[in-house]
């Protein structure tokens, strides 16, 4: 099994895994190098970044599909170039302070924590396509341009996706994350074993104490979004959770110190 998992899971069995989701999100614009460097400061080892393709085919650092909410622009991302989307400022919506910040793309981010970080990769749904697999082949090229294949870990509510990076690389960690969509009632643990994944991620609301029990008892590890409460925590880490989304990375990692 890759480091992610070894170093963070296996090998500090006596605490959680804590990962800034879409960096320290709460304080500094979610998605930006803002974000990831106000995560490391405050001391986490791992980030969560969201992917979109640009019209031209570059994988950037962004959440929704609609442009609107962060960088206050029409359209989406999916119909504009890299040259367009480098125009775009990304941190006023949060906070004068963070003016000119910009959408980074996923070399970047590689470039610049890799290896003293790790980065959990989540590919976006409206970004995968059903039809070729070129946007997970993108992200391999990228990962194995910037020599991080231990330091990363992908997840995806697309399955086709996950399934997709594991054929093309089966050492590359995989996170299946719960999705409502396409689930219902089935069970959990067989669908991770049915996808290959080595993870299996899920909302708070979702990680009911039967379903933890089922992805112990089959050592699955089990990482919780969006987890920015400390009682909230320990108590899924009392259930047998590995390791938990947060916007707030100072506040769970002095909960569990
Ligand atoms: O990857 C965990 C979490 O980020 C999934 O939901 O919408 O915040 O990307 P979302
Ligand atoms: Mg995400």
């Amino acid at each position: 099994m890759g480091m992610f998992r070894d170093r963070l899971v296996e090998h500090s069995p006596s605490f959680p895994l804590i990962i800034a989701h879409r960096g320290a999100s709460f304080l500094a614009p979610e998605n930006t190098i803002a974000a990831f460097d106000l995560a490391a400061e405050q001391g986490a080892k791992a980030f969560e970044l969201d992917i979109q393709r640009t019209q031209d085919n570059f994988l950037a650092v962004f959440h929704d599909i609609s442009l609107m909410r962060t960088t206050r622009t029409r359209g989406r991302i999916t119909q504009k170039t890299k040259q367009e989307i480098q125009q775009l400022d990304a941190g006023y919506w949060k906070s004068e302070k963070f003016k000119n910040e910009r959408i980074p793309f996923l070399g970047d981010v590689l470039s610049r924590y890799t290896p003293t970080y790790y980065i959990n990769i989540e590919l976006k749904e409206e970004s995968v396509s059903l039809e070729n697999d070129a946007l997970e082949q993108q992200v391999i090229e990228t990962i194995h341009r910037y020599r991080c294949e231990e330091q990363v870990l992908i997840s995806s509510f697309s399955y086709k996706a996950i399934q997709t990076i594991k054929r093309l690389n089966p050492r590359i960690l995989t996170g299946l994350l719960y999705n409502r969509k396409l689930l219902g009632k089935e069970d959990v643990v067989r669908l991770v074993e049915k996808f290959q994944a080595d993870f299996f991620h899920c909302s708070i609301r979702e990680a009911t104490e039967k379903r933890l029990k089922e992805l112990n008892k089959a050592h699955i590890p089990v990482l919780v979004y969006t987890v920015n409460d400390a009682q909230i925590a320990h108590k899924l880490w009392k259930h047998g959770v590995s390791g938990f989304f947060t916007d707030v990375p100072d506040i769970l990692l002095r909960a569990f110190q």
